[in-house]
């Protein structure tokens, strides 16, 4: 079975591996997490109150949007949903354009779902002819991530809709839109026209909440029932769901973030132009760096300095690439100068 290659538990440094905010979630967060109070803590939680905030914030119904513990929760909900093998009937296929999330890849074969991958083309534009010849009358779910991760690159949205239209009956289009704030586009106001789609959001990245675990799901009841017929009843905590309020009432705070993302981005790609490193143009708040043969001495390098980076080049299509989060702008500089510094002493 494909396990999850976990990264090492590294909480010593500067964290630029794993696509958090390095800031962390708003000071308004800590605030409404202190005021909990014990009987809140004691009950199972409400959720009426933070889905309306979420639904508000997604311009969607609130019986559209189902919260989950971190979007990785919906993503395995979702497999469980769509994926399981029906007895004597045929294995369901999962189509998922590389270089993809790998939990993707993960949860499709938990569940005794069928693989199908489509192999990147070199720039990484979105590969929709192969995508759609690769769906067959057993696809039941099409794993799409806008803008993607690892490559940080955006898809059309109308490779969306023609996707949406070509999928068997029985099928859902999932469309993870992790860093879709960076991008500042959705295929959410789109959802009553293509009924097959769900989007799948997290309030990890953006809004630095990683450590509480929320996400949500939005689409049609039709396809979204199955997905909360899977999902334990009470998975969201009382603090995630405090959490996710008081974020969301501080969109100062979430812009202020957005604004250094694409400040790191900019300084990272002259930085990377410097030294003579291929990058691609990132839509996300990390950005995929070829470093070729150089790349295992700028990971160490950058570790010994105290600063994680993520080596991706086992990704389909990622030969020799490895993904650094561009968030607060202070960050971003110390992993230059560290990069500039390890490169300069190579041989
Ligand atoms: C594309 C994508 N989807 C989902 C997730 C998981 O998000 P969450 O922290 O909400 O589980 C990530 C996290 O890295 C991601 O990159």
């Amino acid at each position: 079975m494909t396990a999850y290659d976990k990264p090492p538990e590294l909480y010593d440094g500067l964290r630029l591996h794993q696509n958090e905010n390095t800031g962390g979630c708003s000071p308004r967060v800590l605030e409404a997490l202190a005021k909990l109070r014990p009987d809140e803590v004691g009950f199972y939680p409400p959720y009426a109150a933070a889905t309306r905030a979420c639904a508000q914030y997604l311009g969607v119904d609130p019986d559209a949007l189902a919260l989950t513990n971190g979007l990785d929760e919906g993503i395995m909900g979702l497999a469980v949903a769509y994926l399981r093998p029906p007895v004597g009937g045929p294995i369901p296929e999962a189509l998922v354009p590389e270089p993809a999330f790998e939990i993707f890849r993960v949860d499709t074969d938990v569940v005794g779902g069928h693989l199908v991958q489509v192999m990147p083309t070199p720039d990484f534009t979105f590969a929709l002819d192969e995508v759609l010849a690769a769906i067959t009358p057993r696809t039941r779910v099409v794993f799409l991530t806008n803008p993607n991760n690892p490559t940080g690159v955006s898809m059309p949205l109308d490779a969306i809709r023609q996707i949406s239209r070509r999928v068997p009956r029985e099928a859902v289009v999932f469309v993870d839109e992790a860093y879709a704030e960076f991008a500042g586009t959705t295929f959410i106001s789109e959802l009553p026209a293509f009924p097959n789609v769900i989007v799948g959001r997290t309030f990890s990245k953006a809004f630095g909440l990683a450590g509480l675990r929320i996400g949500c799901l939005v689409g049609a009841s039709a396809v979204l029932d199955p997905v909360r017929a899977v999902i334990p009843v009470y998975s969201v905590n009382i603090a995630a769901v405090v959490a996710v309020q008081a974020a969301l009432a501080d969109r100062g705070y979430l812009h202020d973030y957005l604004r250094q993302v694409q400040e790191s981005k900019r300084l990272l790609y002259a930085a990377c132009d410097r030294v003579g490193l291929k990058y691609w143009k990132s839509d996300a708040n990390f950005v995929l760096v070829c470093a070729g043969d150089r790349l295992r001495a700028l990971v160490k390098g950058a570790a010994d300095r105290g600063i994680y980076i993520r080596d991706r080049s086992s990704e389909p299509g990622c030969d020799g690439c490895l993904r650094i989060g561009t968030g607060i702008v202070e960050h971003t500089r110390r992993f230059i100068a560290a990069m500039e510094e390890v490169l300069c002493a190579a041989p």
